[in-house]
């Protein structure tokens, strides 16, 4: 009973390549888990699925990373590319191959694509202007350049947008820029671009669009773009760059979003180089019955979704069947935050918990949208010990002891509830068809409910009552096969997510090899293994260990960002906070809101204007102690100069509420 009765389908599915210029993070795991999950879904239901992927090593970012740790490039992405494999592999992340991008058959690729286009007229030059770095000799991408926005007046941002009033423009419109690569200001300076004509490929985008399937946000992002009208694409970098020197030139290089996405190409054909049974030109020219499928996250919709199909198509190239976006993760709620802790790198992960609890969690909570998934981990921790420890595992443990010391190890001939069995198989096509949408949390709970049903079915048969009564033992034995046949089929639907865990239930039951129809006939009269425990339970103490790990891990790595909802401990010692004496307090004229403070800080006296007008009546305010920052620089108001402030609380008008020290606390003490 291992073979489908459809016809095989011929699948090939990447997930985005991973930049080489940082470890694989809890985020990463979200888009690598859910394409694994699906390419070993379709492997067990007996389709040639291929999965590929590569580090993606060209680009800016990576030459200058390489370059301040003092080694060349490929050493960086040779480095990196061995942790991916590494992490991956501990996650069960199987790839059926793992390639780079600066390979021969990238390079090789890559400028068939670009030759193809230029005969069909789809690129051309253009002079442009860009920041140039001239003690570093070398042109700025727009994130290399920060500086003072010159919309909100916020300093310190990127080139290309403010983070605070998300206003876009270029370098050139920053105040005070500065190069980050060498702190010198930079200057603007011509060069010579190679340019894709993307404009001239709305219509075939929208016909890609219509036959791909895609989910209706990404369609709505995908018609926005439409209607503000397509921008031909800048494919050129200056040297010097990390990347493909562009043919026919001395110093142009592809920009790495044009070569990252042939990465996928070029790791299926280093593949096909040592498999018989791949055929290249079948899954990447147009006119075969095969599918290709990317999976991304959101951010990069732009470059999957329109550039990457009309370069495909303005090459000749078959385009994707269809591309799946997910969404961003967030961890308790929040964006991933390093001083926090909850910016938590595989590896720190691996050190401290079981990858299985990871892939099922993501899995409960994965749809097939672009809706961002929380990793909450008191959830994660109560979800994975109810469904994974609590519901799936204890099947199996609690059948397995019996069959193993009554019965020789020997399943009955028969299932005690056939009936039962067969709802389990009857859910085989709904669950299928979960998987094969992407809506793993959907499937996660269909299978934990036939769990709560086998459970169910234990729990009123009592077997452990049952076997202390010499005429009940052949209904032990059935009722125990029943149970394990049950955890049988649920552990084959679960495979995919679990696949260790398969593994060893497969082990336990004396098998080597499933199939999805596998779930759908019981396993009978054989003898089974011993059972070991399948999975311990997850443990919050180790969760909070995985957190502060990652919080040191903080401390030791030197290009942590700072986070921009938190401040340092040195940020916070600057504040000069202290104990003030309000030595006298009065209205003053022309302002409604303020009243004038005169605050005894024991080593002299500080004027302050502070808006309490509607809350205090200002005779009630003398003598009392409040809280002040001392360091604030001066600032000249209309009715004169404040020297300070004094904290306090709520909203404003009527409802403020001074802070005030406990009785005792005196003037010039330091607020700590
Ligand atoms: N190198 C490009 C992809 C090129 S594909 C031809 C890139 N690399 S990446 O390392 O930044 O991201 C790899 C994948 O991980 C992307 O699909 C990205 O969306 C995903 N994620 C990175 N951080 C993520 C989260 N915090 N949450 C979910 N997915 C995230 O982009
Ligand atoms: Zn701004």
């Amino acid at each position: 009973m291992s073979e489908t009765t459809a016809a095989k389908r011929k699948i090939l599915v990447s997930s985005a390549l991973p930049y080489a210029n940082g470890s694989l993070h809890m985020g990463h795991l979200v888009e690598y888990l859910q394409t694994d999950i699906w390419v070993r879904f379709q492997k067990l239901r007996g389709h040639r699925c291929t999965y590929v992927c590569a580090s993606d090593a060209h680009g800016t970012p990576i030459m200058i990373k390489a370059r301040e740790l003092g080694i060349t490039p490929e050493a960086l992405t040779e480095r990196l590319s061995a942790e991916f494999v590494r992490d991956f592999g501990d996650f069960g992340v199987k790839f059926d191959n793992f390639h780079t991008t600066h390979s021969p058959e990238s390079e090789a690729l890559t400028t068939e694509i670009y030759e193809a286009l230029k005969a069909a007229g789809d690129i051309y030059t253009k002079m442009i202007e860009q920041a140039y770095d001239e003690k570093e000799g070398m042109f700025l991408p727009d994130r290399f350049v920060r500086g003072t926005c010159p919309v909100c007046g916020a300093e310190d941002q990127y080139g290309d947008a403010c983070e605070n009033c998300h206003s876009t423009y270029t370098p050139a419109d920053l105040i005070d820029p500065v190069s980050v690569v060498s702190g010198t200001t930079p200057v603007t300076r011509e060069s010579e671009h190679y340019f894709f004509r993307l404009s001239d490929y709305e219509e075939r985008l929208k016909r890609w669009m219509q036959s791909a399937n895609l989910d209706a946000a990404v369609l709505a992002k995908l018609e926005e773009w439409f209607e503000a009208g397509l921008k031909d694409w800048d494919i050129s970098r200056d040297a010097p760059y990390f990347g493909f020197r562009i043919p026919g030139t001395k110093d142009k290089y592809f920009y790495v979003w044009l070569d990252a996405p042939v990465g996928y190409a070029a790791s299926f054909k280093n593949l096909c180089a040592r498999r018989d049974d791949l055929d290249f030109d079948e899954y990447w020219r147009p006119g075969h019955d095969t599918e290709v499928y990317h999976f991304i996250g959101k951010d990069i919709i732009y470059f999957h979704m329109l550039f990457w199909p009309a370069v495909l198509e303005g090459a000749g190239w078959r385009t994707p069947t269809s591309v799946f976006a997910h969404g961003f993760l967030t961890v308790n709620g929040q964006k991933m935050s390093k001083s926090r802790g909850t910016f938590i790198t595989a590896r720190t992960y691996l050190d401290n918990l079981d990858p299985n609890y990871l892939r099922y969690y993501y899995a409960a909570k994965l749809g097939p949208t672009i809706e961002d998934i929380d990793l909450n981990l008191d959830d994660f921790v109560a979800r994975v010990n109810s469904d994974l420890v609590g519901k799936l595992v204890n099947i199996a443990s609690r059948c397995a002891g019996f069959i193993g010391k009554r019965f020789d190890g020997r399943l009955a001939q028969e299932l005690a509830d056939p009936a039962l069995f067969d709802e389990v198989g009857a859910a085989s096509d709904a669950i299928a068809g979960h998987y094969e949408r992407r809506e793993y949390s959907k499937a996660m709970r269909l299978v934990m409910a036939l769990a709560d049903k086998a459970n169910r079915y234990i729990d009123e048969h009592k077997p452990w009552v049952m076997i202390k009564d010499d005429a009940r033992q052949a209904e032990v034995q059935s009722v125990c096969t029943q149970g394990l046949n049950l955890f049988r089929s649920l552990m084959i639907y679960l495979s995919p997510v679990l696949p260790e865990l398969a593994r060893k239930a497969q082990a336990f039951l004396g098998e080597t090899h499933w199939h999805w129809n596998d779930a759908g006939t019981p396993r009978l009269g054989v003898a089974i293994n011993k059972f070991t425990p399948l999975l311990t339970r997850a443990d919050a103490d180790k969760v909070n260990a995985m957190v502060e790990q990652s919080k040191q891990s903080l401390e030791s790595d030197d290009d942590a960002e700072a986070d921009e909802d938190t401040i340092g401990i040195d940020d916070f010692m600057k504040l000069d906070l202290r104990i003030a004496r309000i030595a006298a307090a009065e209205p003053v004229e022309g302002a409604d809101k303020l009243l004038r403070l005169t605050l005894d800080l024991g080593d002299g006296e500080r004027q302050v204007f502070a808006g309490i007008k509607a809350a205090y009546d200002p005779a009630t305010l003398v003598d009392r102690h409040v809280v002040a920052v001392a360091n604030l620089a001066p600032r000249k108001m209309r009715f004169g100069v404040s020297e300070g402030m004094v904290l306090a609380a709520g909203p404003g008008g009527e409802e403020i509420f001074l802070l005030s020290p406990d009785a005792g606390a005196e003037a010039g003490m330091r607020v700590k």
